[in-house]
Order: C-alpha cells, then sequence, then structure tokens
C-alpha cells in the first residue's frame, strides 16, 4: 500500500513526545510575535516564569531555555558541577544512556548504575554506592523520572531517601521531560535540586523549550561551578527574569503558548490530568495483555501513565507493524530505542487526549496485526473498554512482577 498524498481525518500522534497540541494553544502560539524587550512581554514574562513553578510543585526558580530537553540536561550539569566531578546515574533505558554520554562528552566522570531497562531506579543501589564513597567523590546522583524508551516510571522521593540514608551530600537531578504535567513530580517535597524538562509532552506544546527547576542549594553550587558557560547560564538568566525578561531572545511565541497549556491544566487539575494519564496507561495495558503481547515494563509499582513499551512476538519487527499502521491508519507510534530497536514499539498516552484517542489508538494497532499476520488475540480494544468503563477485570500478566 502506498500513502496517498492526502490522508483524511487526523494525523494519530500517539508518541511519547512530541504530543499533540490543543488548538487553544496552537492559537495561541500563532499570535503576532511581540518585542521580547517590551511591556506586554514583560508580563508574560512575569506570568510564565512564575506560574510554571507550580508545574513543578516548587516555589524555587525555574529557568526557560529556548531549547529542547537535552539542552537542559547540558544545563542542569554546567551551572551545579566543575569539569572532572564525579556523578552517580542509573540505567533506566535509552534517556538515562543518552544523559551519561552528555556527560562524559562534556568532561564530567558518570558512573552509570547497571539498569535491566525493564524496571525502574533502585534507590537501595545508590544508597550502597554513596555510602562507599566516604570521600564524597560523587558531586551529583541523575535519574530519570519517567524513562520514555521504555514505559517505566522511579520513585523519585526513594532517590532522596536513599541520599539521606547515606549521609551523602550529592545534588539530585531529576529528568522529568516526559513526566512533568502527566505524572506527579513534586520537586521541593521529594528535594529534588535540579529537574530537567522539555515543552513538548505533557505540557502540550510544540518542542523548542526546555527547563530547568533549581533549588536553593544547586543555586549555591552554581556560585562556584568551574564549567565555562554563557548561553546556559542560570546567573544571568535569573538577574534578567527578576524584570520579567531574558538575556537573549526568548522563544516569544512558544512562551504565549506555555501560559495557555498552563491554563488549560490548572483548568482541569493537575490531579485529574494525572489520573486521565494513569486511567489510560491502564486501558493500553489491558489491551497489549489481551493480545498476549509482553509490556516492557515487569514491575507493576513503576507502569507507566505516559506511555506504554509493548515487546513484539520473537520474529515479527516492531518497525514493519508501525509503517503499516502509518500507512493505513496514519497514525504515529513511537520506535524502539537503542537495545529495544525493532523489537518494541510504544504506545504514547501523553498530553492533550480523551478517551476516544485512546480507543483509536488501540483499535487502529489491532486492525494492522491483523492486516499484516502479527498474531495476536483479537479483542483488545474491548479490554480497554472495560478498564475506561470501570469494569476492569484483572488481565493476568505474563510478567507482572
Ligand atoms: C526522558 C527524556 N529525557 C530527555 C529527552 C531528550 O529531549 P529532547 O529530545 O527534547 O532533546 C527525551 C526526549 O524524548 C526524553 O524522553
Amino acid at each position: 500500500m502506498t500513502r496517498p498524498s492526502y490522508q483524511p481525518g487526523r494525523h494519530f500522534l500517539q508518541l511519547p513526545g512530541p504530543t499533540n497540541t490543543p488548538l487553544r494553544v496552537s492559537e495561541a502560539i500563532a499570535r503576532p510575535t511581540i518585542d521580547h524587550r517590551g511591556p506586554e512581554f514583560q508580563a508574560l514574562g512575569h506570568e510564565v516564569l512564575s506560574r510554571v513553578r507550580a508545574m513543578f510543585k516548587t516555589e524555587g526558580p525555574v529557568i526557560i531555555y529556548p531549547s529542547s530537553g537535552t539542552g537542559a540536561w547540558e544545563a542542569a550539569l554546567v551551572n551545579a558541577l566543575s569539569p572532572g566531578d564525579h556523578i552517580l546515574m542509573y540505567e533506566t533505558g535509552w534517556f538515562a544512556t543518552l544523559w551519561s554520554r552528555l556527560a562524559a562528552r562534556i568532561g564530567l566522570v558518570p558512573e552509570l548504575l547497571p539498569g535491566d531497562w525493564r524496571t525502574p531506579v533502585d534507590a537501595a543501589a545508590i544508597e550502597t554506592r554513596l555510602r562507599e564513597d566516604r570521600a564524597h567523590a560523587i558531586k551529583a546522583v541523575c535519574v530519570v523520572h519517567n524513562e520514555t524508551s521504555t514505559g517505566v516510571t522511579s520513585d523519585i522521593a526513594s532517590v532522596r531517601r536513599a541520599i539521606d540514608a547515606a549521609g551523602h551530600p550529592a545534588l539530585l537531578m531529576v529528568d522529568t521531560v516526559s513526566s512533568l504535567a502527566a505524572a506527579d513530580y513534586r520537586h521541593d517535597e521529594w528535594g529534588a535540586d535540579v529537574a530537567v524538562c522539555g515543552s513538548q509532552k505533557g505540557l502540550m506544546l510544540p518542542p523548542g523549550l526546555s527547563f530547568n527547576a533549581v533549588s536553593q542549594k544547586a543555586l549555591r553550587a552554581s556560585e562556584s561551578a568551574g564549567f565555562v558557560r554563557s548561553y546556559w547560564d542560570w546567573g544571568e538568566m535569573l538577574a534578567f527574569n527578576r524584570d520579567g525578561f531574558f538575556p537573549y531572545t526568548p522563544a516569544t511565541n512558544l512562551l504565549q503558548g506555555l501560559k495557555v497549556a498552563i491554563d488549560m491544566l490548572e483548568e482541569e487539575g493537575l490531579d485529574a490530568v494525572f489520573a486521565r494519564h494513569e486511567r489510560a496507561g491502564r486501558a493500553t495495558r489491558a489491551a497489549v495483555r489481551h493480545w498476549g503481547f509482553e509490556v516492557q515494563c515487569i514491575d507493576a509499582s513503576a507502569d507507566s501513565p505516559v506511555l506504554t513499551g509493548v515487546r513484539m512476538p520473537e520474529g515479527h519487527s516492531a518497525d514493519a507493524l508501525r509503517a503499516a499502521i502509518l500507512e493505513r491508519s496514519n497514525m504515529s507510534l513511537g520506535s524502539g530505542l537503542g537495545q529495544l530497536a525493532d523489537k518494541v514499539f510504544r504506545i504514547g498516552h501523553v498530553g492533550d487526549f480523551s478517551d476516544p484517542a485512546t480507543l483509536g489508538t488501540i483499535a487502529a494497532i489491532e486492525a494492522a496485526m491483523r492486516a499484516t499476520g502479527v498474531p495476536h488475540r483479537s479483542g483488545g480494544t474491548e479490554a480497554a473498554i472495560e478498564v475506561l468503563a470501570g469494569e476492569e477485570t484483572p488481565v493476568p500478566s505474563t510478567q507482572a512482577a
């Protein structure tokens, strides 16, 4: 089947980011660009810088960069650390691995505690490693809250407790790129020092903004941190932000969109947003297990509300199935990343979506599987309907821990 040049209906963007941008946000972004040094922008700057803190559940400053999430990864490291510093990371999957590679490339010494890409961060392993580090050579512990390559969410409060139990002064840095505004994240309560985020997932914006939420401890660390930095420098940014401005041209239109996205998330209520994601996750996993497939996450307490990683049956290509779904249904699903390439596909249930999107996604996957001969038990949509209708009957999991 070849893709026609026009496919009717909307494109189903069911990736775990970028996610669908709601019309209200798109309209705000489409408004005329304003003077980034004028009074209208100043009011917008004050408003978004103040209100975005509620998304991170922090009273501290949140820095906004015109960059993708990778920029905010780098910003967190270069502001709070010095070349040659040791940092402790945990291999939850592809994104944890990429962050550690970035750290090594800029001159840090990351130690990536090995993980199996199917379970969350092991806080006990972090505590053990920190206890061994009597000289306090490790300057930061860096973990990914929601590992987007696997669909596994880690317990950040347990990592904080591990650091405290070891009596270790390391900073706690948390990647919230795919969790923020989709899964509960509590920067202050959980004692995180730097949160890293991007605009294109739970915040429902197009790609292009990134964030660092920064604790007082991290700010103090930045005063003596030894990395040469300019574009990413928190100090310069905060000095301008105090007046509602930025040291360089900000992404004005995306900030207009951010204001509306925060309006929408607050209108729905963050707890309702989290519950909607969690419920869609349960419905999706019920369908996947009904088909007879394994979910990539094998720890039921760590199932992601943001995405479901689906393991293909042996001998079947995840990429071929995704290609068939794109061709037949004009729907994009996430690919398997790193060691999971072609073995796993990822169903995003994050951002601006409702039950019909969840059900449509599952039905289109099942139709493509039937059409292309991928062996499965039919009826996944019905299993999802049962969850969404509140009639969930426990589906035996082949792999739940
Ligand atoms: C958990 C996580 N961290 C970091 C990134 C990198 O962000 P970006 O692609 O916006 O640079 C991503 C991207 O998907 C991600 O999911």
